[in-house]
Order: structure tokens, then sequence, then C-alpha cells
């Protein structure tokens, strides 16, 4: 019925048909259901991601149970989060929930606080704050030996150094403020005058 020719071309088609049915139900077995839902990708990789366990802890993980540290910190660390200084915190807001759910209304709860503390502030302080060229001028720096030189701390070698003149949850804050005078006296005099009268090393950054 076909002349030679014509079916040729009819083979091809048919082959060329056979590929494009092969091809499709391949591609309908292989891919995932929910590939395609929002965009080019499996749709229930959101679920996936967001059921896995968080990592990292947030300021408000932190600020749930350390309400007035929240508003202290409301200034110049304002942006500058928890884990940075106190490590993720992880298994110690654990702790603390089942503690605090275990506790009767008005007991003193007590809870896991290993590795809470920072040991070496210096280094942990010198991150943000050492002084680097690709830093955005505003931002506070400092040379740390220069520091050093220019105020005088009683023991420059710790590496809690910072710590003599700085308050870390405030820097903005004076060291001398009420509650802490009985805390920090000798330290808490050193900067308190200073930095108004040293604004003009500073401002040369501006
Ligand atoms: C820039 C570093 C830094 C950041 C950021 C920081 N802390 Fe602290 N924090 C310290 C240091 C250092 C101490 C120890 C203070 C001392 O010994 O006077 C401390 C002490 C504490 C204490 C125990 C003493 C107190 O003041 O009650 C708590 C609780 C605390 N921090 C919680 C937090 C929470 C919550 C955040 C986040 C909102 C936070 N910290 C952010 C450095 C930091
Ligand atoms: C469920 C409540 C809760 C959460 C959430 C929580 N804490 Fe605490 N935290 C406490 C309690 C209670 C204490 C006092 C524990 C004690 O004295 O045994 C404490 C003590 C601390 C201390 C003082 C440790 C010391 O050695 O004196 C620091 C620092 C601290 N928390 C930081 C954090 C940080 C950072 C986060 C967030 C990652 C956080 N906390 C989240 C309840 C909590
Ligand atoms: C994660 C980064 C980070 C860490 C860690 C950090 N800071 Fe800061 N600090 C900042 C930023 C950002 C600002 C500036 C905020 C602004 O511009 O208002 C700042 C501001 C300051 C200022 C200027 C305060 C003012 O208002 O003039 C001082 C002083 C300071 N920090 C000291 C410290 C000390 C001491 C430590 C260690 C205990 C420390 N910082 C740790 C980010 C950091
Ligand atoms: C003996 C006291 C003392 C010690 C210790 C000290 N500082 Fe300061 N710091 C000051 C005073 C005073 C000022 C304000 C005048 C100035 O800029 O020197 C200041 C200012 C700063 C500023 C703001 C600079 C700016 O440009 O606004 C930063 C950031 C800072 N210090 C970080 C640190 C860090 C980090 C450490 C620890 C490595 C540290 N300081 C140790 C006294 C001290």
């Amino acid at each position: 019925m076909f002349s030679r020719d014509t079916l040729h071309l009819w083979i091809l088609a048919g082959a060329l048909a056979l590929v494009g049915v092969g091809f499709f139900t391949v591609r309908g077995l292989t891919i995932p259901p929910s590939f395609g839902q929002f965009g080019h990708y499996r749709g229930a990789a959101l679920q996936t991601a967001t059921d896995k366990e968080r990592k990292l802890t947030t300021r408000g993980d932190c600020a749930a149970c350390h309400e007035t540290l929240k508003h202290e910190m409301g200034k110049s660390h304002a942006a500058v989060h928890c884990i940075e200084c106190h490590g993720e915190g992880k298994d110690h807001m654990t702790a603390c929930k089942t503690a605090k759910a275990a506790a009767k209304p008005g007991d003193k709860v007590t809870c896991d606080k290993t590795n809470l503390m920072p040991t070496d502030i210096k280094s942990i302080c010198l991150h943000c704050h050492q002084q680097m060229v690709g830093r955005a001028t505003k931002h506070p720096q400092i040379n740390f030996p220069d520091h050093m030189k220019d105020n005088d701390p009683k023991d420059p070698k710790s590496p809690m150094v910072c710590m003599q003149c700085h308050v870390p949850h405030d820097p903005s804050e004076e060291p001398s403020d009420d509650k802490d005078d009985e805390a920090k006296p000798a330290e808490a005099a050193t900067p308190t005058a200073a930095p108004a009268a040293a604004t003009p090393a500073a401002g040369g950054a501006e």
C-alpha cells in the first residue's frame, strides 16, 4: 500500500515515536512526585530541610529565659549574637528547658552550664575589633598593642584583658554604673572618662 520510500519514512517515524514514549516513561518513573510543585526542584525537599534538627541557636532562643539581658544588650552590641561569645549553648538550652519544666513555680532553676563562659575573651573580641585594612572604617576597631599601650591595663597578658575596662554585653555602657560598682571597683574607673577624651583618635577613622 505504501511506496518503498514512504515505508522508510513510516519506519523512521515509528522508531522516533518509540524513543519518545520510552523517554517519557522512564522520566515519569524516575522523577520524584513533588518535582516542579513550586519550581524546578523537588517540592518535598522543603519539608526535608525543615525537618532537620536545627544546629544553631538564635538570640531569641536565649532571650526566652535571659529576658533582661536582651534589653541590656540593646545598645552597641545589639546585633552581636550570644553564640559569638557563649558558644552554641544547645546542651544548656535543652537541660534548662527540662529543668524549668520540672521546677515548681518560684524555685531557683539550676541546669547544665558547661562551656558557656568564654575563657579567652580577648581573641573573641579581637575577632571583630582588630584593626584590619578591609574593615569598614566606621566599625569600631583597635590596634591591640597600641590599645594596650594607650590604656595601660593591669594585666595585659590575660586572655580576659578586655573585661578590665569593657562590659561585654554592652560596651557602650560605662563600667562604673551602679550595680557594677561593688563587683569591679578598681577596673571600673579606667575607661569611664576616657572615651570622650580619646574621640579624636577614634573619630579619625570615620
Ligand atoms: C561580646 C561577647 C558576649 C556576648 C555577645 C554575649 N555575652 Fe553573655 N557574657 C559575656 C561575658 C564575657 C560574660 C562574663 C561576664 C562577667 O564575668 O562579668 C557574660 C556573662 C553572661 C551571663 C552570666 C552573668 C550575667 O550577666 O547574668 C549570662 C546569663 C549571659 N552572659 C547570657 C548572654 C546572652 C543570653 C547573650 C545574648 C543575648 C549574651 N550573653 C551575649 C560575653 C558575651
Ligand atoms: C530554658 C531556659 C534557658 C534558656 C533557653 C537559656 N538559658 Fe542560660 N541559663 C538558664 C538558667 C536557669 C541558668 C542558671 C543555671 C544555674 O545557675 O544552674 C542559666 C545560666 C546561663 C549562663 C551563666 C552560666 C554561669 O556559669 O553562670 C549563661 C552564660 C547562659 N545561661 C547563657 C545562655 C545562652 C547563650 C543561651 C542561648 C543559647 C541560653 N543561656 C539559653 C536558663 C536558660
Ligand atoms: C561578632 C562581632 C563582635 C564581637 C565578638 C564583639 N563585638 Fe564589639 N562591636 C561589634 C559591633 C558590630 C559594634 C558596633 C555597633 C555599632 O556600630 O553600633 C561593636 C561595638 C563595640 C564597642 C564600641 C561601643 C560604643 O558604643 O562606642 C566596643 C568598645 C566593643 N564593641 C568592645 C567589644 C569587646 C570588649 C568585645 C569582647 C567582649 C566585643 N566588642 C566583641 C561587634 C562585635
Ligand atoms: C585598660 C582599659 C582597656 C582595656 C584593657 C581595653 N580597652 Fe578598649 N577601650 C578603652 C578605652 C578607654 C576606650 C576609649 C578610648 C579609645 O578608643 O582608646 C576603648 C575603646 C575601645 C573600642 C572602641 C574604639 C573605637 O574606635 O570606637 C574598642 C572596639 C575596644 N576598646 C576594644 C577592646 C578590646 C577588644 C580589648 C581587649 C583586647 C580592649 N578594648 C581592652 C579601654 C580599654
